[in-house]
């Protein structure tokens, strides 16, 4: 994740290839990749799905067009689409349709002289993962002449008990070393940076404690609505697609202790720690709203159960709000807030450490409690960087003490920033297994929330456009804390 390394040849096959991830994201990442030079020095992708129809021709068509849209800059997508892709469907995912596929795929070997190495990306409906692991599985596509990854797109399950049976199926034909569990929110320079901020700056790893942090806050604030995912979001909700994965992994990159080193295993070894020292849940400390019609930066928009494709009366939380504590000797007492919402305000993720405030104040009026707290905020979302919060006298007055910041945005310092699938796939192709998830963490992460799916609590509704139900304060308040915005 932080050093480069060499890239194989490989044949780099999507599974979902005429899909919206694909077509967004996977597609300009592997153009840009490639475009650098970081995708080796020989290299075919082959997309997959069911649609029938399409020749290789076709395909390289959309694919242009789509470059066009996501890549504008680019001036050479369609030599590029032209040298690299390939298209095939899947039929009825048949063992002769894989046996077709692995066809394919040795003909695209032998033609262009790969030595057999081989990633499967599933960038599918989470309903055809198992079906698909099996059939790449039983046509003997888990083994190759060289290395042969997997990588599963989110969501992985959707209670423990799926999440463990995914694993199964998953072990039962890939070693765990040739298995990557996408987070996308891994791939974010900020959140790769969370490592070196804490572990390469002496000053901002000695006050990471409960000695000094007064409570942490993980906010990840979308203001879109429920869109065209309705179908799926409506059964899944807040918890299981945003909590579970990714506000669970900020929340152990931030808490966890340093690693022996920067091996995969050790880094991950130690967010799994911090799951295992997160206490249960209480009822008490859980917030679920849904939104209601609002304004959203000027624009109307509409209540959740007027989305097309909601279930008329549905429950379905669109806002998330819990208090954590991790018991371990670093985080004891200090209270761990994340929250997240679909047509929030802004679209916004941040994760605020706030520090204690001074224990008496020498500079009148103030009391102590009306000092800000010094706090270090990292932004992922718009704008990634940090800042750092301190208080200042104002000039003029003898005692008006005001709140000022120290910036660094990243962008400013070294220009375009790689998409996060540009990081990821990447690392999968470099064997770097360090941003993605492994099987026990999914497995403790489910643990943590699996007791709250099961929670009758209440459904606020909050106004779209705002923050979020006034519950979601109270849950701050009772411990004498606010939600901090920048
Ligand atoms: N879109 C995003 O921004 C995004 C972000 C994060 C995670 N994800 C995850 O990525 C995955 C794909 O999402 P998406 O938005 O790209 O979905 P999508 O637009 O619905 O695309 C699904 C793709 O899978 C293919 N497909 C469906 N059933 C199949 C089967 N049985 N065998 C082979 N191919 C099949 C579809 O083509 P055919 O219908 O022709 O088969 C299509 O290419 C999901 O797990 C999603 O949670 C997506």
């Amino acid at each position: 994740m932080i050093t480069e390394s060499h890239v194989d040849p490989h044949v780099f096959v999507v599974f979902g290839g005429t899909g919206d991830l694909m077509r967004r994201k996977l597609l300009p990442s592997i153009f840009r990749l490639g475009e650098q030079d970081r995708m080796g020095p020989k290299y075919k992708v082959l997309a997959i799905a069911r649609e029938k129809d399409i020749s290789n021709e076709q395909y390289r068509e959309r694919a242009r067009t789509a470059l066009e849209e996501f890549v504008p800059e680019s001036k050479d997508a369609k030599q590029w689409c032209d040298s690299c892709l390939h298209y095939q469907t899947i039929g009825d995912a048949s063992p002769a349709d894989y046996k077709r596929i692995k066809e394919y795929i040795e003909q695209l070997e032998s033609e262009y002289e790969l030595p057999g190495n081989r990633s499967f990306y599933l960038a599918l409906p989470p309903g055809v993962f198992v079906s698909t692991i099996e059939g790449l599985g039983e046509s003997g596509l888990n083994r190759s002449d060289g290395w042969t990854r997997l990588v599963i797109e989110k969501p992985f399950g959707r209670d423990l008990e799926s999440a463990i049976e995914l694993n199964r199926i998953v072990h039962k034909h890939f070693d765990e070393s040739q298995v990557y569990r996408i987070d996308h929110y891994l791939g974010k320079e900020t959140v790769q940076n969370m490592m070196v901020f804490r572990f390469a700056n002496p000053i901002f790893e000695s006050v990471w404690n409960r000695d000094r942090v007064k409570d942490v806050q993980i906010t990840v604030a979308e203001s879109v609505g429920v869109g065209t995912r309705a179908g799926y979001y409506d059964q899944a909700g807040a918890l299981r697609d945003m909590i579970q994965n990714h506000l669970t992994q900020l929340l152990t990159l931030t808490a966890m202790e340093s690693p022996v080193s920067l091996k995969a295993d050790s880094v991950r070894s130690e967010k799994v720690k911090v799951l295992q020292a997160i206490a249960p849940i209480r009822e008490e400390d859980v917030v679920f709203g849904q939104y209601s019609a609002g304004h959203v930066r000027d624009e109307t928009v509409k209540s959740y159960l007027h989305e097309d494709g909601v279930v008329p009366g549905s429950n379905t939380e669109t806002f998330v709000a819990l208090k954590l504590h991790i018991e371990n000797w670093r985080w004891q007492g200090v209270p761990f807030y994340v929250r997240t919402g679909k047509r929030m305000k802004q679209r916004l993720t941040q994760i605020t450490v706030n520090f204690k405030r001074p224990p008496v104040t020498l500079f009148e009026p103030f009391d102590s409690a009306k000092v800000s707290p010094n706090a270090i905020v990292l932004t992922l979302q718009p704008d990634e960087g940090f800042d750092l919060r301190f208080e200042v006298k104002s000039p003029n007055e003898t005692a008006l003490i005001q709140s000022k910041k120290l910036s660094f945005q990243y962008a400013e310092e070294f220009g375009r920033l790689p998409d996060g699938y540009e990081t990821l796939l990447h690392d999968i192709l470099t064997n770097d297994q360090t941003l993605f998830v492994r099987s026990d963490e999914v497995e403790h992460s489910w643990e943590l929330y699996e007791p709250l799916l099961e929670l009758d609590v209440n459904v606020y509704p909050y106004r779209a456009g705002g923050w979020g139900p006034s519950a979601s304060d109270q849950l701050l308040e009772r411990g004498d804390d606010a939600w901090t915005l920048s």
